[in-house]
């Protein structure tokens, strides 16, 4: 009788081994996993088309400059300043038309030669069936030229795995108060 009960004991200590040894298992650090798997059917390209509006006057800006250099206000290019964004998207130019989206991130004055600007940031759509999802940005904006092409480096939710480019193409500026309404084209792929 004596002899079953560390029979038993090393029984349960060596299923307990096992399970643990299992269990670590199918927590590998990497895997092989079809794109089935994971929901992705056939890669798509879609295009958007909305209209950015950067207000930094009035009352209710919804770009606010946040850090400039001691050399900001004397260079020519406004080298150094940094400008958080939270812009609205919408179907038409005017301001007051259907809103899709908005525009949220940083951009900053990145040349000391012509206006070039770094930005950084996430559409965040709320139309239809793109509520909710989101492409990254992240490039260069020479904002004096016609058009200027922003790499898509990312997306979420409908834009997972999301790669393309957006052409950006100034509607109107005011030189005053640099206000300003962007069209932007967005060439994407997607699942
Ligand atoms: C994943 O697939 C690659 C290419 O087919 C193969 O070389 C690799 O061994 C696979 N890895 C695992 C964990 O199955
Ligand atoms: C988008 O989704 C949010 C959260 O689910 C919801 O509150 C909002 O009404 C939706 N907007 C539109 C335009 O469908
Ligand atoms: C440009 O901005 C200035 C300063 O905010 C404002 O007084 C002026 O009315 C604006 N011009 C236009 C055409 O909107």
């Amino acid at each position: 009788m004596a002899k079953t009960i560390p029979n038993l004991t090393s029984t349960i200590f060596t299923s307990f081994f096992f399970s643990l040894l299992i269990a670590t298992k199918s927590q590998e650090f990497s895997r092989n996993l079809s794109q089935k798997k994971l929901g992705l059917k056939k890669e798509k390209l879609s295009h958007l088309h909305f209209y950015f509006h950067d207000t930094l006057s009035g009352k209710n800006p919804t770009a606010v400059r946040v850090a400039k250099a001691p050399i900001t206000k004397i260079s020519p290019t406004l080298f150094g300043v940094v400008v958080v964004m939270d812009d609205p998207l919408t179907l038409k130019p005017e301001p007051s038309s259907k809103q899709v989206g908005r525009a949220q991130g940083i951009y900053a004055s990145a040349s000391q030669t012509e206006f070039g600007l770094l930005m950084a940031m996430n559409f965040a759509f709320t139309e239809g069936k793109y509520n909710g999802s989101s492409l990254s940005i992240l490039g260069r904006n020479t904002v004096f030229s016609t058009v200027r092409e922003l790499p898509v480096v990312g997306g979420s939710g409908l834009f997972r795995f999301a790669r393309g480019y957006a052409h950006a193409k100034t509607h109107s500026l005011n030189f005053t108060s640099a206000d300003a309404v962007v069209e932007y084209n967005v060439y994407v792929f997607h699942y």
